[in-house]
């Protein structure tokens, strides 16, 4: 890592090679359906980005609720290292809100943005001139407020060529000092989105003095290979999530770019500020705020990226390994140790286990752990590191401070009679229990939730896996809900599946409550459509 602040000032090549990397996580991440974080969550995710040397954080859209102003600002104060950005459509008062938040900030940034592909310039329905000129207006006052500006043209990928050269230019001249070319329906290829950028520095004035981003979602499963084509062709800065949360198939995953540039450094030598041993802490901390688990074979951070190790470990066959590994599991933040816990494994132990893991415990939240760990050391002979991961997560994902929490669960199924669940759970401030029939155990208990709470929530998704081998492993359990539109998740990890399920479905209806109260016509808050311009 350099010392240098990230934004440097974009005429100094002295660093050519140093890309930036921008991380929408609070933004672009928390915008896809479901993946709504409460306040603390979004300090504590941003904290994680600036420790870990992300260069630019995009922390909300100020103007969208009060609850995004709310967690720009107190971002915005919090950081130490990284510039903190606000998204901000191209209008006076949605820039004047974004400034307010973000000018708390020791490198404080405004990102301002409309839609200039055909498409999308039929939305305000302006024509060509009058959206020129609306950029020429929007950037210049961005630019008198905040000496840090990007500018992104939405759906660059699928604006003419020319029109894209021309709003560039313009967005240059009114001061912007980042342009951004985001590929928002995850349309464009490798070759396309490098002559993309090619074409603009080639061909638009100004444009050595500017760095270009490039921010680019998956639909078709390129948005790494996107992104890092850009930089090959001259971008300096990727736009990214962890994870690659994001809406529909999500956005370029920030732990492939920087592992890409750094495990193929040989031919494309470029370098970021990121410390990638802490990508494993935070991939797990955001798959539990967000409630979006990430897929097994999801590269760098899923469960069985580097499962291959172990097998050939059994079998003593690895005689050296580069032979299977192009990355070694510590440098993204996985312990190598293989150090099994059991119900004999001491508070001390159990701290330093969950910190290999990428968990800083507290002394309070160490003694609740601890009971849990404890709970689970006596179902289960060993526990194994992915044991603790999945403990973690659903003491994140179910609190003691939730309207819903499940309390005790009795299911008799099985005899050829319709299943039966009892369930006891706190509905607020009342402790109810309700006894409800179902086609087989799961159906019964989820009639029983039903039964206690009303809602309009249709499930989506149900998912089990198994988090490790054997008859006694815990079971995690996924939920997805839809209610009105809104979407949201719930996890939960057990030995008893039944009570997992049902976990992860209560979980799923606490969060599309906070969901409901949020976005109700009443609430303070209130939400703004990205598109209305
Ligand atoms: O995908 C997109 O176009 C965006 C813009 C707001 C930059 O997220
Ligand atoms: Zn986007």
């Amino acid at each position: 890592m350099t010392d240098r602040p990230a934004d440097r000032p974009v005429t100094d090549r002295s660093e050519p090679n140093r890309v930036l990397i921008f991380d929408t996580t609070l933004r672009d991440g928390e915008q896809s359906p479901g993946a709504t974080m409460s306040h603390a969550e979004k300090l504590e995710i941003a904290q994680m980005l600036d420790e870990m040397g992300v260069d630019i954080i995009e922390a909300g859209f100020p103007i969208a609720s009060e609850g995004d102003f709310a967690a720009v600002s107190e971002i915005a104060r919090q950081a130490k290292n990284a510039v903190i950005c606000g998204l901000a459509r191209a209008q006076f008062p949605d820039i004047d809100r974004c400034w307010e938040a973000v000018r708390h900030a020791r490198q404080p940034r405004i990102h301002t943005f409309i839609g200039t592909s055909p498409l999308h310039r039929a939305i305000p329905n302006l024509d060509m001139d009058q959206m020129a000129d609306r950029i020429h207006q929007t950037v210049s006052h961005a630019r008198n407020l905040c000496d840090n500006v990007q500018w992104s043209p939405m759906d660059a990928t699928r604006t003419e060529r020319d029109y894209l050269c021309r709003v560039v230019e313009i967005a240059i001249k009114a001061g912007a000092t980042t342009i951004n070319i985001p590929d928002t329906v995850g349309y464009t290829a490798p070759r396309e989105s490098a002559e993309l950028i090619r074409m603009l520095l080639e061909r638009v004035p100004g444009a050595d003095d500017i760095i270009f981003a490039t921010h680019c979602h998956n639909d078709l499963g390129m948005a790494t290979a996107n992104s890092l084509a850009a930089v090959e062709a001259g971008a300096r800065q990727i736009e990214c999530t962890i994870n690659g949360l994001g809406e529909r198939a999500g956005n370029t995953a920030l732990e492939e770019v920087v592992m890409a540039l750094k495990v193929r450094h040989d031919i494309m030598p470029f370098t970021t500020g990121v410390d990638s041993r802490k990508i494993m802490g935070i991939s797990r901390r955001v798959a539990q705020v967000s409630g979006f688990p990430v897929q097994f074979n999801k590269a760098i951070v899923g469960k069985n990226a580097f499962a291959h190790e172990s097998g050939i470990h059994q079998d003593g066959m690895l005689k050296n390994a580069e032979t299977f590994e192009i990355m070694r599991p510590a440098d993204v933040g996985l312990s190598d140790t293989s150090l099994v816990m059991g119900k004999h494994s001491g508070r001390a132990a159990l701290r330093a286990k969950l910190s290999d893991l990428g968990y800083e415990l507290g002394d309070n939240q160490l003694k609740d752990v601890f009971v849990r760990f404890k709970e689970l050391a006596d179902r289960k002979k060993e526990v194994y590191d992915d044991d603790l991961v999945a403990l973690m997560q659903d003491s994140a994902a179910n609190t003691g401070s939730d309207f819903l929490q499940v309390k005790k669960l009795r299911v008799v199924c099985g005899g050829g009679e319709p299943a039966m669940a009892t369930l006891t759970m706190v509905v607020g401030d009342a402790e109810r229990t309700e006894t409800r029939q179902g086609d087989g155990p799961v159906d019964a208990a989820f009639n029983a939730v039903d039964a206690m709470f009303d809602h309009q929530g249709v499930l989506q998704l149900y998912q089990v896996h198994a988090v490790t081998e054997g008859t006694d492993a815990q079971a995690t359990v996924s939920v997805r809900m839809e209610e009105a539109g809104r979407i949201a998740t719930g996890q939960s990890a057990d030995t008893d599946t039944i009570l997992a399920s049902v976990k992860a479905y209560v979980g799923a209806l606490n969060r599309l409550k906070v969901r409901r109260e949020k976005t109700a016509p009443d609430s303070d808050t209130k939400s703004v459509s990205m598109y209305s311009h």
